[in-house]
């Protein structure tokens, strides 16, 4: 099978590679694309040898040719190179490339994704912003073209394992089971107090550091709820959040008469991406199986909705449907942006995803390109909030004085 990975220098797409690695009779690697990490990418060109490289801009391809140079590779072994929207859409939907494995950050990869889709190639999804950002669009086309669509992430990788134990019409809820993040405990007064190091401090998963804040705040999850009702045709109140933070079992499926399915595999991101790779196939496990000789506890409670006010935003973004999920990601992506330069403290972070919504009219989007215009307008929106003095004196105030909400 050959492969297209969008996003080859991140977690996904590291640990994408070590999968290729483990069974290279299986796979060959078309397309790398990547953003600005030059050293990290150039390694991967050297050892897998694909037959086009991009990356996010020129100046960093210059940076590419430069480093490709250095290594001494001969320019007739160089991957045919490119850079920007245009040609992250050429490499995902060259006529070579059977699957797509979608996993960059941000609406950055939503074009080369749903073009890819168009084109009928076999998609592992990971960029949750595609379908939280444009959902709509996106399956009404995997839909109308038969594409196929295997989910990535963990949990909606679970709930895909789960449904095909069953009917679909006889499913009643799915589940989604979340860690937590690194304030499961924490008192919410103490939110205000979090630094982005202690924020960055994931208890179960390893991540980029966006996914990472995210699952921090719940926001992650709470996109993961948006997700799953696309993926899956579900209503918003068909899918639940369970707080279990073993982050062993990823998602649960109940079926009408009661009976849940759960998928239960180690934390480690190579089985979800190695199932989306070869299915319906499974290979052999990428990583050490479970040892059930091993004492375990596995715990489970509700979710906290006030303390993590962006799960409940996302439940309403989704509810209120059109461009409000849109701006919520885009709202979030910034505040953690903020969040991260030390200009706005933890809790700041639903402040501004909060604000930026009430003030952002929502609207239907007919293309991606109405999709990436509305990112961009909640983006500036979200900035100016950022930017109010009153709100970030207030906010930091709030962090020193270590007042409640
Ligand atoms: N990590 C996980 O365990 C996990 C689990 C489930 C879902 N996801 C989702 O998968 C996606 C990737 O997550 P991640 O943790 O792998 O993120 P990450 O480590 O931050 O990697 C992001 C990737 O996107 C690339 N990128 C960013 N901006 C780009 C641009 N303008 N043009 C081209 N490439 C660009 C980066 O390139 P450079 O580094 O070269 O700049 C990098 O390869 C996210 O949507 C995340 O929510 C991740």
């Amino acid at each position: 099978m050959n492969i297209t990975l969008l996003g080859s220098t991140g977690s996904i797409g590291v640990n994408t590679l070590d999968v290729v690695r483990q069974h290279g009779e299986r796979f060959t690697i078309h397309g790398l694309v990547a953003g600005h990490n030059i050293d990290v990418l150039c390694s991967q060109i050297l050892e897998f040898r694909p037959s086009i490289a991009i990356v996010a801009d020129e100046q960093t391809l210059d940076r590419l040719q430069e480093r490709l140079n250095e290594a001494g590779l001969p320019r007739k072994q160089w991957p045919e190179l490119g850079s920007g929207p245009r040609d992250r859409v050429q490499a995902a939907t060259a006529d070579e490339v059977d699957f797509v494995m979608s996993a960059i950050v941000g609406v950055a990869g939503l074009e080369a994704t749903y073009e890819a889709i168009k084109r009928k190639k076999r998609i592992g999804l990971a960029n949750k912003e595609v379908l939280v950002a444009s959902g709509s669009l996106v399956m009404q086309a995997v839909h109308q073209l038969g594409t196929e669509l295997i989910p990535v992430d963990s949990e909606h990788n679970g709930a895909h394992q789960c449904l095909r134990g069953g009917k679909r019409s006889e499913v009643t809820r799915l589940i989604l089971t979340a860690s937590g993040g690194p304030f499961r405990e924490t008192p919410r007064e103490k939110l205000w107090r979090v630094t982005p190091e202690q924020a960055l401090n994931h208890p179960t998963w390893k991540m980029g550091k966006r996914i990472t804040i995210d699952s921090a705040t719940l926001m992650n999850k709470g996109f993961e709820v948006i997700e799953a009702c696309w993926l899956f045709d579900l209503p918003p109140n068909q899918v639940d959040v369970v707080v279990h933070p073993q982050s062993s079992i990823h998602a649960m499926v109940e079926y009408n008469d009661g009976s849940i399915l759960a998928q239960i595999s180690a934390t480690d991101m190579r089985m979800p991406i190695q199932y989306a790779m070869t299915y319906p196939e499974r290979d052999r496990a990428p990583v050490p199986r479970l040892d059930w000789n091993e004492a375990r506890t596995w715990t489970f409670s509700a979710p906290d909705f006030e303390k993590f006010r962006l799960l409940k935003l996302a439940y309403q973004a989704q509810e209120q449907g059109g461009s409000a999920t849109c701006t919520l990601n885009a709202a979030d992506e910034i505040a953690v942006e903020a969040f991260l330069a030390g200009r706005i403290p933890f809790p700041g972070i639903a402040q501004t995803v909060e604000e930026t919504l009430s003030r952002q009219v929502a609207t239907k989007p007919a293309t991606i390109e109405e999709v990436l215009e509305i990112d961009r307008t909640s983006r500036e929106l979200a900035r100016q909030v950022v930017a109010e003095p009153a709100r970030v004196t207030v906010t930091m105030e709030h962090r020193d004085s270590n007042e409640s909400l």
